[in-house]
């Protein structure tokens, strides 16, 4: 992957994104719960999950003042419940230590219950313009075929190569945008089965 591959991902991307409720959004809140529901669960299915997370938790220090059971609540269906109580211990974590602000910092964001390299990068490139990667699995697929590299994705070598392959392609600017068309191309092959 090169430079040339960057600008053609981000042109791709300007064409075919779909509108998302969390795209074209400044809200680091927003990006964060997006992104914890987007984790396991597809973007169709998170959609009325999101607007109806949102419309009663509008901000960190709502969410951190809730009842854990009106939490769960909001979460039921979409299931894998600890991103829920994760999420929730987090924003009280953010209210005690950041005044109520996500930090503007991938190695920050990463010590917040629930919050991996995946969600940190993301977060941290989407909400903050970051230049750090966001590599989940979809990314890890675009990349392998980008390279035509037929090697186990779920190897923790070739995973942990592949995200140092995405470190240094990274564009200088819309580096939220660039990681996104990695997962957006990555989720829409899926979609169409043509992944394998
Ligand atoms: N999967 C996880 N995060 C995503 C995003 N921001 N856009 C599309 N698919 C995603």
């Amino acid at each position: 992957m090169n430079e040339t591959i960057s600008a053609l991902l981000l042109a791709w991307y300007d064409q075919n994104a779909r509108t998302l409720p969390w795209r074209g959004i400044h809200d680091p809140y927003r990006t964060w719960v997006s992104e914890t529901m987007l984790q396991q669960t597809r973007v169709e299915t998170v959609r009325g999950y999101y607007e109806r997370f949102l419309a009663r938790f509008p901000d960190v220090a709502a969410l951190a003042a809730a009842d854990e059971a009106d939490v769960l609540k909001l979460w039921e269906g979409l299931g894998y419940y600890s991103r829920a109580r994760n999420l929730q211990r987090a924003a009280q974590e953010i209210v005690r230590s950041y005044n109520g602000q996500l930090p503007a910092s991938y190695d920050l964001l990463k010590k917040l219950p629930g919050i991996g390299d995946y969600t940190a990068g993301a977060i941290a490139s989407i909400a903050f313009d970051i230049r750090v990667p966001a590599v989940d699995g979809n990314v890890l697929r675009v990349a392998a075929r980008l390279m035509n590299d037929a090697r186990n994705i779920e190897d923790t070598a070739v995973k942990k190569e592949f995200r140092q392959i995405v470190w240094e392609v990274l564009p200088q600017h819309r580096v939220g945008d660039f990681n996104q068309s990695l997962m957006e191309l990555g989720a829409l092959l899926s979609l169409i089965h043509i992944s394998e």
